[in-house]
């Protein structure tokens, strides 16, 4: 029986890579995709997401989420991923006139859940507007679904301030609501992707493939690696692949249980998810925090399912 998985996710580089990624798993059933504003404003995920589809030939529905946060203004990665937040070392996601589908993704989630309950599993790669959002829609949601599975805060370092990583930065409110909402939360935060690493050698392999998707692929993958060189270093944390190599393989991962929340008074430390790992005796546990990975190994099984999927 395959895990069915609905994605919400703000298309960004490594938002496509994970999505190539479940769609080269046959254990892994992908029924619906919402995008939602974060890396870049939502007219430009939604036209990522289109294009990304579009190039792969895929025909799940994708459907437009929130463009704005619950609450602060919004914020994007595009200083760091560049306009677009698809930099390219040089081909470019080539255009589509196709269109989302009509369903509002809050509402297009709400129904995947309804039509199978105990049985859904949300991965939220981008800020939680969506989820939040569909949780104050529908009261029955938390019930009905297997659990949220997203790529986000940290046990330790930020990645946008010194302690909230950009997704949970991006809309502290819909993250505190949706840690607190009594879903089951399994959480990759960048203690843990730190240890999953990708550098040229992992370019080059994906040019080899020699596919026109895979050149396309690897420029956007080079300029990606090109975010580390930039900054002096060899290799760049893989983000949002990392939940989904999890969802494949659960063994190349340790898991501790944890309540986790979300700060949203700190002037330095609003966007910060508190890790409470002494649990149950301190608080009651919400969240199964990833702290380890085998990063070479995450590394090879993504090269694997890239080779299906780009081929
Ligand atoms: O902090 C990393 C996260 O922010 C990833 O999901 C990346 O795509 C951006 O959304
Ligand atoms: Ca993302």
């Amino acid at each position: 029986m395959s895990t069915e998985i609905w994605l919400d996710t703000d298309p960004g580089f490594d938002d496509w890579m994970a999505w190539a990624l479940l769609q080269a798993e046959p254990g892994l059933k992908l029924v619906g995709v919402s995008v939602v504003a974060g890396n870049a404003p939502l007219r430009q995920t939604l036209a990522n997401a289109l294009r990304i589809r579009a190039l792969h030939g895929w025909t799940v529905p994708v459907h437009a989420g929130c463009e704005r946060p619950l609450v602060q203004a919004p914020v994007t990665a595009q200083d760091v991923l560049g306009e677009t937040a698809m930099a390219t070392a040089g081909r470019a996601l080539p255009l589509t006139r196709a269109q989302p589908v009509a369903a509002h993704g809050v509402q297009a989630l709400i129904d995947a859940a309804r039509a199978r309950p105990g049985r859904l599993t949300l991965l939220a790669l981008g800020p939680l507007t969506n989820l939040a959002t569909a949780f104050d829609a529908a009261p029955d949601l938390p019930a009905l679904l297997k659990a949220v599975v997203l790529m986000g805060g940290s046990t330790d370092r930020g990645n946008t301030t010194a302690v909230a990583e950009f997704n949970i930065h991006a809309d502290p409110e819909a993250a505190a609501r949706v840690f607190g909402a009594g879903v089951p939360v399994v959480m990759f935060g960048l203690n843990v992707c730190r240890q999953v690493l990708v550098g040229d050698e992992h370019v080059r392999a994906v040019r080899a493939l020699g596919t026109e998707r895979a050149l396309l692929f690897a420029d956007h993958l080079d300029a990606y690696v090109g975010i580390a060189r930039r900054r002096g270093g060899t290799h760049m944390a893989v983000y949002d692949p990392t939940p989904v190599a999890w969802l494949s393989r659960p063994e190349l991962f340790a898991l501790e249980p944890a309540h986790v929340d979300v700060e949203l008074e700190g002037r330095l430390t609003r966007g910060m998810t508190v890790c409470e790992f002494r649990v149950p005796a301190r608080a009651r546990p919400n969240t199964r925090v990833a702290t380890q990975a085998d990063g070479p190994e995450v590394m090879a099984w993504s090269l694997r399912g890239l080779a299906r999927v780009l081929s």
